[in-house]
């Protein structure tokens, strides 16, 4: 039995009142909370067990080493993969943007293509648009149908001879959409072409094994899986691996540096230039503790409970308009209501009543643009999350259809 109850109260913010009523965290798509593990964790990283990794023989810097080293092998577990296909990073940006320099620059030139859905947010478009913009690459969209959802033969159609990627998100952060990111990956791979998938959201909500997609590349953010901000990993195929070249230079990827030349480090270490985020990644480290003994298909069916239970309340308000309703999707709603509202003004008035939502773009123009719409006001659910916060939403949207309509 999945007691959320117990849940919440290991993460100590959703105690707290927000403009005198009790919190109702519903932006979990932009950022999740904290358990008080993770708390713990990172409060022991810097109160007792602090130092620079991978480079001091003396006692805490084996700690901190073995700590932050250990953290690699728990992101592995999680995402079905091996620790020497973990590069751990800062979060899903960084994670494609090492994919872009690294493996996707040296080796597309003006006129090959690489396919994306309308769904990616900013960090899945914008590292393409670099070269787009420096080397003449073309992208090309594939739209989500009228329910939001994406047909993975669209995807698999616009894959042509000049196309050198796929990169697809697993989940949507605006609609919940859930992309059968396995299906595109064979499909592209029999046409000789690698797969991105971003995770950022979906590693959050449901299993995932990467090597049961088969994708080349998978990214994940720690901020959004009860992790610190700036925490983060990629998982990328050896075969891929080997074929990329560093692209950020510094200490930790390097072997031996001369005044004339440079040795690189091996895999995956080749990728990780620089201090780390030692601390953010052993917090990652707690929190994929966290999940794992939650479980990630007891998450995924609390949430679901919430998702259906959320559906329907949300569509039985006849002046709301919510954006996709993909079967399958997850416990994301975004939504406008109909009139003039602002999707700001939504998100003022819900958080005087302690609810906490975002409004705008959500980092996802282009999907904004498909669906004719500016912004939206979004309530993302976690693992925290109850019926009775989706009461209180609903609630607090009637007050604002009354303030605004
Ligand atoms: N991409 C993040 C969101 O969905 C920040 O809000």
């Amino acid at each position: 039995m999945y007691d959320v109850d117990a849940v919440r109260r290991d993460f100590p913010i959703l105690g707290r009142q927000v403009n005198d009523r009790a919190l109702v965290y519903l932006d979990n798509g932009a950022s999740a909370q904290k358990p008080q593990s993770v708390i713990d964790a990172v409060t022991r990283a810097y109160g007792e067990e602090y130092s620079n990794v991978h480079r001091g023989l003396h006692t805490l810097s084996s700690i901190a080493t073995e700590n932050y080293e250990a953290v690699r092998g728990k992101i592995a577990a999680f995402l079905g993969a091996t620790e020497n296909q973990i590069v751990m990073n800062s979060g899903t940006t960084e994670g494609i943007n090492t994919v872009a320099y690294s493996w996707a620059m040296p080796r597309m030139e003006a006129g090959d293509e690489i396919v994306l859905s309308i769904m990616e947010h900013h960090a899945n478009i914008v590292p393409w648009y670099f070269l787009r913009e420096r080397q003449g690459v073309e992208l090309k969209w594939v739209e989500t149908a009228a329910d939001g959802s994406l047909d993975p033969q669209a995807v698999i159609d616009a894959i042509g001879p000049k196309t050198k990627l796929v990169a697809v998100t697993h989940l949507s952060n605006v609609t919940g959409t859930v992309v059968d990111v396995k299906a595109i990956t064979a499909a592209a791979h029999e046409r000789g072409v690698p797969v991105l998938v971003d995770g950022s959201q979906a590693a959050v909500h449901m299993p995932v094994d990467v090597t049961d997609i088969d994708c080349d590349f998978y990214a994940i953010t720690g901020h959004k899986l009860y992790g610190p901000s700036a925490s983060g990993a990629i998982f990328i195929k050896s075969e891929r691996m080997a074929e990329m070249r560093p692209f950020m230079g510094g200490g930790d990827m390097i072997r031996e540096v001369h005044r004339d030349s440079v040795t690189w480090n091996d895999p995956p270490m080749k990728f990780e230039a620089g201090t780390p985020g030692i601390v953010q990644q052993i917090g990652l480290g707690a929190a994929l503790d966290y999940i794992t003994a939650l479980g990630m298909e007891n998450v995924a069916a609390h949430e679901a409970s919430l998702r259906d239970y959320a559906n329907e309340r949300l569509h039985g308000l006849n002046w709301l308009t919510v954006q996709g309703n993909a079967p399958g999707k997850a416990a994301i709603f975004s939504f406008t209501l109909d009139g003039a509202a602002h999707a700001h003004d939504i998100s003022t008035i819900l958080d005087k009543r302690g609810v906490a939502v975002r409004a705008g773009h959500h980092c996802a123009q282009p999907l904004m643009q498909h669906l004719g719409v500016t912004a939206t006001a979004r309530a993302s659910f976690g693992l925290y999350n109850t019926k009775a916060e989706v009461d209180v939403l609903i609630d607090a949207l009637e007050l604002c259809h009354e303030l605004l309509a």
